[in-house]
């Protein structure tokens, strides 16, 4: 092979370095060709790569005294211990307590470093739709799109819940329909998009609360099982809880109902279950045309 040219393997070493750095995205503002890095000498990174997520708690705490170390390693933004979970509930109910209105609680989430996933996602993903509407959605987590946007719910399983919601006459966009707000239960992309654990949830979670208390939704769709589980501890799993209304308790006094669905991105899964869904539409039409 000619001395200029990579090898296969020296491209998949590249490869297998960026995603041990927690590069999920190939495709970047600029174009690059990455074929030539491996004979750059010092690789440089793309623009802006993502900090590698903070290690779990107790990392590196368990290594061995007597480990020889050539150096001790220069402090890094992102890699520093996370916040133990009590301390970053603690502070999370505090801040939220503070807020007075979204905007504020929204500052108040933005500043906020004490959710472990913070370190590996691109943006905070707070909100969407019309402040004071009253339908709520509450989804899970954002994802790929959601973290690239900053918004949640924009990517494919957003665009089915816009057209569920349109089904019964809601949106949340300034247009003649614009009555739904949509949050999630953490704010911060799990990598992989796995399911957000439960002290992730539990972190965010005084948010949470305080941002329905601020919105003030007249009722609640939960869509998935982590919202459900998260507003109602001990909630059975989606499949039985959909369609069973229950009622949440803001700390300042009201009552909300809320509805535990199927998540969109199922629906797009298991298209038969759509069936329920319309279903479950239809009974929060009927909640909301008499709230
Ligand atoms: N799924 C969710 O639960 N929330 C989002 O924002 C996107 C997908």
């Amino acid at each position: 092979m000619p001395e200029n040219q990579t090898s296969p393997e020296q491209l998949r070493a590249v490869l297998q370095w960026y995603a041990d750095m927690g590069v999920e995205d190939v495709i970047g503002a600029e174009p690059s060709d990455f074929s030539t890095w491996a004979n750059r000498g010092p690789v440089s990174a793309p623009q802006a790569p993502r900090k590698a997520p903070a290690p779990p708690p107790g990392l590196g705490q368990t290594q061995k005294a007597s480990t020889p170390q050539r150096s001790a390693p220069s402090p890094v933004s992102g890699l520093e211990a996370p916040m133990p979970t009590d301390e970053a509930i603690a502070l999370a109910k505090s801040l939220a307590a503070s807020a007075t209105t979204l905007t504020d609680l929204r500052s108040a989430i933005q500043g906020f470093d004490g959710c472990p996933l913070k370190p590996g996602a691109r943006n905070t993903v707070i909100d969407d739709g019309i402040d004071g509407a009253p339908l709520m959605v509450l989804g899970e987590a954002p994802g790929r799109d959601e973290d690239r946007i900053g918004k949640p719910f924009v990517g494919r399983a957003g665009q089915l819940l816009d057209k569920m919601l349109a089904a019964i006459g809601h949106s949340r966009f300034e247009d003649e329909m614009a009555s739904a707000y949509i949050s999630n239960s953490i704010f911060w992309r799990p990598p992989g998009n796995r399911t957000p654990t439960k002290a992730e949830v539990a972190i965010c979670m005084p948010f949470v609360w305080r941002l329905i208390e601020l919105a003030k939704p007249k009722v609640i769709i939960l869509v998935g099982n982590t919202p459900t589980q998260a507003l109602f501890d001990g909630a059975p799993g989606i499949t039985r809880a959909r369609g069973l209304w229950r009622e949440h308790q803001t700390s300042d006094g009201q009552t909300i109902p809320a509805l535990p669905m199927f998540h969109p991105a199922f629906l797009l899964r298991q298209p038969l279950q759509k069936r329920l869904a319309w279903a479950d539409l239809i009974a929060v039409r009927k909640k909301l045309e008499s709230a």
